[in-house]
């Protein structure tokens, strides 16, 4: 399991919600979690930044401090997701206004300032890379002291799922992307490639019901509905992709995943295939291979992780 200190930095999202789920879950070894900050994507950051706020008052994890980023990509329109996630961004869920108050600091600041303070920082972004993009622009100084990227992102054997050549994330943002994965910071990168092989069923989502817990009753309407179904007619696939709880079963279980070490360049000018991951799998190129590009995944393990960390929110 990950000792390191933990920024995670989101878009929620169903699936980034879940994936907070389990990584906030009362354990009793819990990931060093120094901050939540959240950017645009699935939908606007006011809603984002709400939803994120809600799921650590839910996971009764008001100890960590939740930061707004970047309302809009570097330089292009945001495009959003609601058709996925629904109009508040977390379909299924009953939105309410949190007591956890928004932290003051915009989020590049706390990017900053933690990756200035704290050793072996690692950074999980599971939404578009703004914020880290601009954190690095701001203070380039942070990016030699940044241990690892752990990204939700990117496609390669994998069609895009935003348009033909793009994965939503680096589409939304693809300078940021483009930028950060031009940095010579160590990333681990889940694309869609791994994504859509940890696909989450229908007979899944009944084992978590059976869980009958505080938390099981609010993640099992999540995989009820609109979202549940959106990828499964996309796609024709029994069951939907969880992407961004691959970035925290890593982080639980590296043991889970398999992977090839290349590098990564993105696509940011051309319209046509803007947000496109270019992953140098063959060594084509003289591109650094700073990547961990995720290719297979234990789908059985993924799923028991998930029940094992949903199961610990019994003791509350
Ligand atoms: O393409 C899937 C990614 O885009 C996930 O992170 C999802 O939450 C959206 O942000
Ligand atoms: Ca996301």
């Amino acid at each position: 399991m990950e000792t390191r200190p933990l920024i995670f930095d989101c878009d929620p999202g169903q699936d980034d919600a879940i994936s907070l789920m389990m990584a906030l879950a009362p354990s009793d070894t819990p990931l060093d979690i120094r901050a939540i900050t959240v950017t645009a994507g699935n939908t606007v950051l006011d809603k984002c930044q709400r939803n994120a706020r809600m799921i650590v008052e839910l996971c009764k994890r008001t100890d960590i401090p939740v930061y707004a980023g970047c309302d809009a990509p570097l330089e292009l329109p945001l495009a959003t997701a609601e058709e996925v996630h629904g109009s508040e961004g977390l379909d299924g869920v009953e939105i309410f206004e949190p007591a956890l108050p928004l932290q003051a600091e915009h989020a590049v600041d706390a990017i900053i300032r933690i990756c200035r303070t704290v050793d072996n920082v690692l950074i999980v972004p599971t939404g578009p890379l703004t914020n880290i993009a601009t954190a690095f622009r701001r203070a380039p100084d942070i990016i030699s002291r940044v241990r690892e990227i752990v990204i939700m992102g990117g496609a390669r054997s994998e069609a895009g799922n935003i348009t033909p050549s793009a994965e939503f994330n680096a589409y939304v943002d693809p300078h940021a992307a483009a930028e950060v994965f031009a940095t010579s910071v160590p990333k681990t990168v889940f694309g869609l490639d791994v994504t859509h092989k940890t696909l989450i069923r229908p007979d899944h989502v009944k084992k978590l019901g059976d869980l009958n817990n505080y938390m099981t009753d609010i993640l099992v309407p999540m995989l009820s509905g609109g979202y549940a179904e959106f990828d499964a007619q996309k796609f024709g696939t029994n069951g939907t992709p969880i992407h961004d709880a691959c970035t925290t079963a890593y982080l639980l279980r590296p043991d889970l995943f398999t992977f090839r070490q290349v590098g990564i360049r993105v696509e940011a000018e051309s319209e046509l295939t803007r947000g496109c991951t270019s992953v140098d799998y063959w060594h084509g190129t003289d591109w650094d291979r700073d990547c961990q590009w995720a290719v297979g995944a234990d789908a059985d393990g993924f799923f028991d992780l998930m029940v094992e960390r949903l199961a610990l929110y019994a003791k509350l």
